[in-house]
């Protein structure tokens, strides 16, 4: 594996690569990378014949600066784990690199409702940070394929959103939630998680099961209710939202029963750490 920090020595790279008329894969990352990272990694390496992946911290994504000081660190292990699934590329810039005039002169998207639902009413400025890095690492990496988790859910349709305007040439893959044994979902932050915290954790997956177990035999109120309570009772200390929307839209739903497609999503906070998860309802 080649490691660039710099984005022109990259650019140049994967240009002779793709001159070559071998194909890129793309995932980027923000590193403490875990079998969800590994899962993009490994189906980017299944569609094409040259995988790079981009650690990057980005501090304009970050709306808690807790949150950015606190995020994981684990790169000796991250470059290790890259290694031993045959990534052929890690770009692992500076913030200077990414932002050369700092992270306050920020382009700024139109993503419309996007911006004004679930994670962008409690994480102000998040999406316009994660486009900033995504068209940025887009420009730098022009991959074929650009692979995204489902188990950030509003983000593959914001990213998808910003690839219609700015990109429309990528193709984007969005692969399933990899989880552990007992439901909850993989993520960097879960190793934030003290030991008595994280056996609780899964109570935001199990929610979200309720939900989908229960669709039948509840209304939506019912519903939502009983699920915050299964995540407040096993110990998460508060809820931003427990939300039933239309898969597609992402618009949250008044009616049960007139969408074809349905989705539950979930964020809480346990042990100061907010997590967040999703599960198709029907
Ligand atoms: P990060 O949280 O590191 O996630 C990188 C990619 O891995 C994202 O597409 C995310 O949805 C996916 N992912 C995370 N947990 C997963 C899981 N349990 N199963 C499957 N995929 C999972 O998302 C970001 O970084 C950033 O916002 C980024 C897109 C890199 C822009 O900075």
């Amino acid at each position: 594996m080649i490691v660039f920090k710099k984005a022109q020595a990259l650019h140049n790279y994967l240009e002779k690569i793709a001159s070559k008329n071998v194909s890129i894969g793309f995932v980027p990352t923000m590193g403490a990378l875990h079998k969800g990272h590994i899962e993009l990694i490994n189906r980017a390496k299944q569609q094409c014949n040259f995988v790079v992946c981009s650690i990057f911290i980005n501090p304009a994504q970050f709306n808690n600066k807790t949150d950015f000081e606190k995020y994981p660190v684990t790169i000796e292990n991250d470059i290790l784990l890259l290694e031993e699934n045959e990534t052929d590329v890690l770009f692992l810039p500076s913030v200077n690199e990414i932002y050369p005039e700092g992270t306050n002169v920020l382009q700024h998207y139109n993503l419309g409702y996007l911006e004004n639902i679930l994670e962008a009413l409690y994480r102000p400025g998040h999406f316009q940070g994660v486009c900033n890095v995504v068209d940025h690492l887009l420009n730098i990496v022009k991959p074929q394929k650009v692979f995204f988790g489902q188990k950030d859910y509003q983000q593959t349709l914001v990213v998808k959103v910003l690839m219609q305007h700015f990109h429309p040439r990528i193709k984007m893959i969005v692969e399933e939630t990899m989880r552990e044994n007992d439901g909850l979902a993989m993520s960097s932050r879960n190793m934030r998680l003290s030991n008595s915290a994280r056996k609780k954790a899964t109570a935001i997956y199990q929610a979200l099961q309720f939900i989908k177990q229960n669709i039948p035999n509840k209304n939506l109120d019912e519903l939502k209710h009983e699920a915050a309570s299964i995540i407040i009772n096993n110990g998460f200390s508060k809820i931003d939202y427990v939300e039933i929307c239309d898969a597609e839209s992402l618009l949250p739903v008044n009616d049960l029963h007139q969408h074809k497609n349905l989705i539950a999503l979930a964020a809480a906070f346990i042990d100061d750490v907010r997590l967040i998860d999703n599960l198709f309802i029907n």
